[in-house]
């Protein structure tokens, strides 16, 4: 699995989930499949969401290996895994997909929230700093607005709004300067062209690229990935049945503050983690992409 993404937080996330044997879990960014794996193989039967085709079919390929019993969709384990399925789709339709796979009412959900390292890492989908692909970064490919679209069809004043809200960038209006006057001559097509440009203009300072905010920005923007995530979690309270729970891992600070904010105002949520769950320095060590994670779990009141 760890070809395709290393599942962060694996152990927190099964302990807040409470996988329970014959239960029901919703797995709503299934990606390559290392979290819904791990809860098969306590026994809990997964239906497994991911808007990215790609995603899917790696899930599929990797759980029919790792969980062949599951072939046999009938709930019994017969063997080491509970039965799983897949479905493709935006979790921000969650409630009726799950209500279709049958899925509904639920013991728990999971949001392991952005993207995959098979994303990052397979420079045709132009996610990367490294690509000389065009700049892409849609997860579902139905998508019809690229990063290359935003980034040479914005206007400065919006541009700068991206870069200081979504990325935080102190010096975003310096960027969108710099953007605007680059794509006169020239449209910016490619990862490796918006990286240099930032480096260019911002500097390189500390050990993080210019640029990763500024990517991690323009994913979020062109994937709506904040407004799915607010129009996600009231759908997972819903199916899930008294005593379930919702475990949401983030790895933006927007993404994080939605989270946060709906676990407190949610009546029908008991919060468990009253501050945010991190990896350890340890997991850090080992997959340095979980250096950002926070983990936020509730349980539904009975
Ligand atoms: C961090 S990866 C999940 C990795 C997975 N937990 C594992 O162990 O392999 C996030 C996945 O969520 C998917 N995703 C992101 N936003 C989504 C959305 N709104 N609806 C459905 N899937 C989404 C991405 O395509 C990606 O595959």
């Amino acid at each position: 699995m760890s070809e395709f993404h290393t599942p962060v937080l694996l152990k927190e996330v099964l302990e807040y989930l409470k996988v329970k044997k014959g239960e029901k879990y919703i797995d709503a960014t299934v990606g390559g499949g290392g979290h819904a794996e791990a809860i098969l193989k306590l026994g809990g039967e997964i239906l497994g969401i991911d808007c990215d085709p790609e995603a899917i079919k790696a899930a599929r390929e990797h759980l029919s290996q790792a969980c062949p019993s599951a072939r046999v969709s009938s709930g019994d384990l017969g063997g080491q895994c509970a039965s799983w399925r897949l479905a493709q789709g935006n979790f921000s339709q969650l409630g009726g997909m799950a209500k279709r796979q049958g899925f509904d009412p639920v013991a728990g959900i999971l949001f392991d929230l952005g993207v995959s390292s098979h994303q990052l890492e397979n420079l045709e989908r132009g996610f990367s700093f490294q690509s000389d692909a065009p700049l892409d970064m849609r997860m579902d490919p139905s998508l019809s607005v690229t990063a290359a679209d935003l980034i040479n069809g914005l206007n400065k004043g919006e541009l700068n709004e991206l870069f200081s809200q979504l990325a935080q960038e102190k010096h975003s209006r310096r960027l969108a300067d710099a953007l605007v006057s680059a794509r006169r001559v020239k449209p910016v097509r490619t990862g490796r062209e918006l990286a240099d440009l930032a480096i260019k203009t911002l500097g390189r300072k500390g050990k993080l690229h210019p640029a990763t905010r500024i990517f991690q920005a323009l994913r979020i923007a062109v994937n709506d990935e904040l407004n799915n995530l607010k129009k996600a979690l009231p759908q997972a309270v819903e199916l899930l049945k008294p005593e379930g729970r919702l475990v949401v891992i983030s790895f933006h600070s927007g993404e994080d503050r939605i989270a946060k904010q709906f676990f407190k105002g949610e009546e029908k949520l008991r919060v468990l983690t009253k501050k945010p769950v991190r990896p350890t320095e340890e997991e850090i060590k080992v997959n340095p992409r979980s250096r950002s994670a926070k983990l936020r779990a509730g349980e539904k009141i009975k």
